[in-house]
């Protein structure tokens, strides 16, 4: 539990002063409780949630002025460089890194709940093949709600442990699947002797013709550290619409499917997507100076840019441009977009505009063009953005199952109509 400073925020309305109590954590702001203001007959106002912290949680600390973020206390860089993704979602569900024991069994665990029932397969024939893969899994994950029956006590603390393991399971090869779809390939199933990242790529792109396909390891560890980077983000947008489906009771399943749902916006994690379209529209380093002054002018974003935390870098992005200048050098990929990118990158971060609005890359700037040397379709990256934070969607869950926790219900300032009558 949080710690009351024995401060206090003295606020005064009406001529009477009210006293809020101030909290503090082990990182981060001070926090002023401030349900007491409501028996003065006002509510707080604050859209877009700014100031707001909706929680406490022990999960993950971001400081966006020093672009630190840490993960049960561990650093995003060193977990992205010296963890594998099923460590640190080991790490992101029980609070501690898996010992070499703790490791291996997860791994069993997990690999044992890659399969999916059959008749979820059926689902996708529900979709046209031209279907984005974000509907489909908004649809599917939702869908799994429907199977689990036996394990959906959300009281229970087991039923919610093996939640955990079948979605952090499961996710990929749905995900996979989405694209098979959408490709019109038949689906490929999980293999038990692939690591996480492998099984991924080989459901995504093996094939009956090629018996023999094997994933090529370098494209493994970035797809891996990709997953890592994503995995989790504090009460993030899509987190936080989890944990307020979480508050009426709905199950985990339906939760997650909440949290695809608000995932895909080009403001949240549908960015990715919307950055190589955005590269794709500029073209050329020759009409970057143009794609700016539109920018200036708001006529549009420029995607995978700015963040309402990170004032500063985002630590991802850096661990990001490392892997993307790694897996290129690797490929022997010579892509123009990331010269195009980079160009972009140089030309932000010395513009008075966005100097001073303190924008700079976020994890989706560098992500695509990756995912793109990956083989990755570009309606597929939301898709992996989605995969991988789904640990975090569900530790944030967890936590909030654990404790006491009431129904998120805020309330508005009203300035619509007066009461009237029916005057007929
Ligand atoms: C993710 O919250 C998270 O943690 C999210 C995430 C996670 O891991 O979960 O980190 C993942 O969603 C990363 C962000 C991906 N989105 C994008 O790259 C889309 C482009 N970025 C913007 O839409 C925007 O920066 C947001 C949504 C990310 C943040 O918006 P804010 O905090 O509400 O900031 P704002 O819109 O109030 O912008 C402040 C100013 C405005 O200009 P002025 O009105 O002051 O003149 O900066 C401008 C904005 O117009 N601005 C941009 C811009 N982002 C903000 N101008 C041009 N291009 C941009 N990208």
């Amino acid at each position: 539990m949080s710690e009351a400073t024995g401060k206090k925020a003295v606020l005064e309305l009406d001529g009477k002063k009210i006293e809020l109590p101030i909290y503090s954590g082990t990182l981060g702001p001070d926090v002023v409780d401030v349900k007491d203001v409501l028996a003065s007959g006002h509510f707080t106002f604050d859209p877009g949630f700014m100031a707001t912290a909706s929680c406490e949680s022990k999960i993950t600390f971001i400081d966006g002025d020093k672009g630190i973020l840490l993960h049960r206390g561990y650093p995003i860089d060193q977990l992205a460089t010296q963890a594998s993704y099923l460590e640190t979602c080991y790490l992101l569900l029980n609070g501690e890194l898996p010992t070499a024991a703790q490791k291996a069994d997860f791994e069993v665990k997990v690999s044992q709940h890659t399969m999916v029932h059959d008749q979820v397969s059926r689902f996708y024939n529900g979709f046209r093949r031209d279907a984005h893969p974000m509907a489909i899994m908004v649809g599917v994950v939702g869908a799994l709600s429907a199977f689990y029956h036996n394990n959906l006590d959300i009281e229970d603390v087991n039923h919610r442990e093996i939640t955990a393991i079948r979605l952090v399971a499961k996710i990929p090869t749905l995900a996979a699947w989405s694209y098979k779809y959408t490709v019109g390939q038949p689906f490929v199933y999980p293999r038990n002797d692939l690591s996480y990242a492998e099984n991924f790529l080989y459901m995504m792109f093996a094939t009956p013709a090629d018996r023999d396909y094997k994933v090529n390891p370098v494209l493994a560890k970035a797809m891996d550290r990709i997953f890592t980077l994503h995995a989790d983000h504090e009460q993030n947008a899509s987190t936080s619409t989890v944990r307020l489906a979480g508050s009426t009771g709905a199950n985990p399943y339906a939760c997650i499917a909440a949290g695809i749902s608000a995932l895909w916006g080009p403001a949240h994690g549908g960015a990715n997507e919307a950055v190589l379209k955005m590269l794709d529209e500029i073209g050329s380093v020759d009409n970057v100076a143009e794609f700016m002054e539109k920018v200036k002018r708001k006529e549009v974003k420029l995607m995978g840019f700015g963040h309402r935390v990170y004032k500063n870098f985002d630590p991802r992005a850096k661990v990001m441009k490392q892997t993307c200048d790694e897996v290129l050098a690797a490929l022997g990929i010579n892509d123009p977009q990331l010269q195009l990118a980079m160009e972009l990158e140089r030309i932000a971060l010395s513009d008075p505009y966005f100097v001073e609005r303190k924008l700079y890359p976020n994890v989706d700037f560098y992500s695509g063009i990756i995912l793109k040397a990956i083989g990755i379709p570009t309606e597929m990256f939301t898709v992996i953005f989605a995969l991988a934070r789904t640990v975090g969607w569900i530790s944030h869950w967890l936590e909030m199952h654990s404790g006491p926790y009431k129904i998120g219900r805020p309330r508005q300032l009203y300035t619509g109509e007066t009461q009237r009558d029916i005057k007929r």
